[in-house]
C-alpha cells in the first residue's frame, strides 16, 4: 500500500489514539482551546489495547513528567473548533479570523511575521486542516529562501516515501510541530506506536526512526516487506539494539581508538548524525555536509562546513573521520581522507567488508 495524506489524517490527526500524545501539553494553554484534553488512560482507545494498569500508570507518569518539562503544545484544530464546534470543516479562515487580530500573544511571536507575510495560504500548515483533509503546506515556509539555517535541505535524495509530494513528507514526520523554534521529539514528531502497538513516548530521535525500521511490526501504509532479512531497512531495529557498535554496544578498547571533543564511548549514536532526513548527495541518505548530522560535535572544532562525500563504493572514510580521530600513529593515521580530517587506520578504499550495518563478525559499525 502506498502511504497517502488521507492515511494520516486517519491515523494521525484525526485518530485520538495518536492524538493524545500529540497534545500532551494541553495545561500551558488554558484559554484559547488549541490544545483540549489529554485523553485519560481509561478512555476507549486505551483501554482496548491496554495489558496491564501498572503499566499504563508508569507510562502516564512518564507523559506527566514529559508534559511539564515540553514547553510547547499542539497548533492543531479539533472538532470543537469555533463555539462548539461551529467552526470545524470550514476552509475559509479569512471569513472569521482577519489577519491583523491573530497572534497578538507572546507564544506566537516566532512565526508572527512570516503569517503575516505568507497569510492564508500558511494556516493549515500549523493549524491542521480543520476537517478539511486539505493538503497542509510547509514548504510555502521551510525553503532555503525563508528558512535557511535548518533543517540544511538540499541535494538529490531525502527520506522519500515512495513519491510523496514534499509537504506530504513532512507531515508524516511532523504531524504536529509547535513551531516554537526548539525541536523536542515527543512535540516535533510524529508519535508512532511501538512495538506493543502503544503510543509510548519516545526514548531517542532513533527510537522514531525504529517504529518504521524493523521486521515484524511496520507501521501500516509504510511496510518494506519482501526485504531481504539483513536488510538495513528492516534489519536495523535488532543490529541497532543488539549488534552495531554505534547501538547500545559500548567500546573504546580498541587498537584505533580516539574520538573528537563531543563524543565519547559508550555514548549511542543518533541515526540523525549519519543520516539526512532532509536531503543529501550522497546515497543510503548519509549526510554530505558535517552540519546535517554529527550533532554532538564540539562547536569549539568548526567542523561545520566540512563537507562528506562516500563515493559509490563503500568509501565511507570522510563520515567516519568526523567523529573518530585515532589517539596513537600508525598506519593511515595522519592521511587526509580528503575532505581535509585525518584519523583513521584506513583513509580511502571499500570499507564495508568490515563495517556496515549488523556486521558482528568484524568490526561492525
Ligand atoms: C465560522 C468562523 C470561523 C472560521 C471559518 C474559522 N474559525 Fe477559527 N475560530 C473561530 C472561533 C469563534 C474561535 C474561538 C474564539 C477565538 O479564539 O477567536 C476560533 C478559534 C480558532 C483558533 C484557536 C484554537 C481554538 O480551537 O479555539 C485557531 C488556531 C483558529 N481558530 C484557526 C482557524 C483556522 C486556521 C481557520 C481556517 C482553516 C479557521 N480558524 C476558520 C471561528 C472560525
Ligand atoms: C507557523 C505556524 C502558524 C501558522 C502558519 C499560523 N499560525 Fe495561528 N498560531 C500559531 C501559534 C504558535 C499560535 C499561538 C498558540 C498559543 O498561544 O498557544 C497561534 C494561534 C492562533 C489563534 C488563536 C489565538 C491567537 O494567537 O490569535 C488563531 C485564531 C490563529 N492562530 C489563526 C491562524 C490563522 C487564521 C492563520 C493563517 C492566516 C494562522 N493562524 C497561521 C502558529 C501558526
Ligand atoms: C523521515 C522523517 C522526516 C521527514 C520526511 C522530514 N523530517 Fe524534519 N526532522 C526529522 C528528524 C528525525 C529531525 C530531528 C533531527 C534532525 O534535525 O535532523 C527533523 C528536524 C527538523 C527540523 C528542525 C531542525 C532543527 O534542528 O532546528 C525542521 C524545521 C524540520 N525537520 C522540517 C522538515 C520539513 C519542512 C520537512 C519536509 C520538507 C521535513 N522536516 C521532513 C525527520 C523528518
Ligand atoms: C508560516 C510559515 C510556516 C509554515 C507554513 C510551517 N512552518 Fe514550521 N516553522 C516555521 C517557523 C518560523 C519555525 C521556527 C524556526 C526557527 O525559529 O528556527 C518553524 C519550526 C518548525 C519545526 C522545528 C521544531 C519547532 O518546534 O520549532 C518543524 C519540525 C516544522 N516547523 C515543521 C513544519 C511542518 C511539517 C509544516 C507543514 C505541516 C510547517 N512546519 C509549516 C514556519 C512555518
Ligand atoms: C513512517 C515510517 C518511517 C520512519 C519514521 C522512518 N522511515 Fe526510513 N524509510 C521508510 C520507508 C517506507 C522507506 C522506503 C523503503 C523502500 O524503498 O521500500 C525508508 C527508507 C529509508 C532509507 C533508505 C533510503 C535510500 O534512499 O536508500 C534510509 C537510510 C532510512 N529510511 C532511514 C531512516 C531514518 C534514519 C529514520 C529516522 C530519522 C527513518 N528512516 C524514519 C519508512 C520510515
Ligand atoms: C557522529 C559521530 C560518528 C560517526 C560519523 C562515526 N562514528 Fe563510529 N563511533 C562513534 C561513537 C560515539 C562511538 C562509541 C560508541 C560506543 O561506544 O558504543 C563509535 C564507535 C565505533 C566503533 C566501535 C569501537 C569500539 O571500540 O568498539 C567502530 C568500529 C566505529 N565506531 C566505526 C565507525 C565507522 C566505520 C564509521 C564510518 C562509517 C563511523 N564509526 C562513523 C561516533 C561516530
Ligand atoms: C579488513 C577489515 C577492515 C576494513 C576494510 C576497514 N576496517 Fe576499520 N576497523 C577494522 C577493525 C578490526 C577495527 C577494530 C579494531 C580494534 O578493535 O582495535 C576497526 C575500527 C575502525 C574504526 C573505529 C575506531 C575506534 O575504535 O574508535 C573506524 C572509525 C574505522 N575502523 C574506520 C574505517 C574506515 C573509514 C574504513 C574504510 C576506508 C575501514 N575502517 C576499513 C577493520 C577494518
Ligand atoms: C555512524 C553512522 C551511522 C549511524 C549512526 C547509522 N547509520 Fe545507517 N548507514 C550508515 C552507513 C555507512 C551505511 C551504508 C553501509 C551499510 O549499508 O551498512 C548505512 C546504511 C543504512 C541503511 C541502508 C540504506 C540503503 O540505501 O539501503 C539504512 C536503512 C540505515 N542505514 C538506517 C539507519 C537507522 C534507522 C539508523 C539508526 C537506528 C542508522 N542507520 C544509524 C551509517 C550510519
Amino acid at each position: 500500500m502506498k502511504p497517502t495524506i488521507q492515511y494520516l489524517a486517519l491515523q494521525g490527526a484525526e485518530s485520538n489514539h495518536l492524538r493524545a500524545f500529540a497534545e500532551k501539553g494541553s495545561g500551558q494553554f488554558p484559554n484559547h482551546g488549541i490544545c483540549p484534553r489529554v485523553l485519560p488512560f481509561d478512555s476507549a482507545p486505551f483501554r482496548r489495547r491496554s495489558g496491564s494498569r501498572r503499566t499504563e500508570l508508569l507510562l502516564l507518569l512518564i507523559l506527566l513528567f514529559l508534559a511539564g518539562s515540553a514547553p510547547g503544545g499542539s497548533l492543531l484544530l479539533t472538532p470543537r473548533h469555533g463555539d462548539d464546534g461551529s467552526a470545524w470543516k470550514q476552509a475559509e479562515c479569512a471569513a472569521c479570523h482577519p489577519l491583523r487580530r491573530i497572534h497578538q500573544g507572546k507564544s506566537a511571536a516566532g512565526i508572527r511575521g512570516m503569517v503575516r507575510d505568507k497569510e492564508y495560504a500558511s494556516c493549515m500548515g500549523c493549524h491542521g486542516s480543520n476537517g478539511t483533509g486539505r493538503k497542509r503546506p510547509c514548504v510555502i515556509c521551510h525553503n532555503p529562501k525563508d528558512l535557511p539555517a535548518r533543517p540544511h535541505r538540499d541535494g538529490s535524495f531525502r527520506h522519500d516515501f515512495a513519491g510523496m509530494d514534499l509537504d506530504g513528507e513532512c507531515v508524516t514526520c511532523h504531524l504536529d510541530s509547535d513551531m516554537d523554534g526548539r525541536f523536542e521529539m515527543q512535540q516535533d514528531l510524529t508519535l508512532f506506536p511501538d512495538a506493543h502497538q502503544r503510543p509510548a513516548p519516545y526514548f531517542s530521535n532513533a527510537d522514531f526512526c525504529l517504529r518504521c525500521h524493523n521486521r515484524d511490526h511496520q507501521i501500516p501504509g509504510f511496510e518494506m516487506d519482501d526485504r531481504h532479512w539483513r536488510d538495513p531497512l528492516v534489519a536495523m531495529e535488532d543490529n541497532y539494539r543488539f549488534i552495531d557498535c554505534h547501538g547500545h554496544r559500548a567500546g573504546g578498547n580498541g587498537t584505533y581508538r580516539g574520538l573528537r571533543e563531543g563524543y565519547a564511548y559508550a555514548s549511542r549514536v543518533d541515526c540523525t548524525d549519519c543520516h539526512a532526513m532532509h536531503g543529501t548527495e550522497n546515497t543510503g541518505l548519509l549526510i554530505d555536509l558535517a552540519a546535517k548530522g554529527a550533532s554532538r560535535l564540539d562547536p569549539a572544532l568548526g567542523l561545520d562546513a566540512v563537507p562528506v562525500w562516500t563515493g559509490e563504493e563503500g568509501q565511507y572514510a570522510q563520515l567516519c573521520v568526523l567523529c573518530h580521530r585515532m589517539d596513537r600513529e600508525g598506519q593511515d593515521s595522519e592521511t587526509d581522507t580528503g575532505n581535509g580530517l585525518p584519523g583513521l587506520h584506513q583513509a580511502s578504499g571499500d570499507c564495508r567488508d568490515c563495517h556496515a550495518h549488523g556486521q558482528a563478525g568484524q568490526a561492525g559499525l
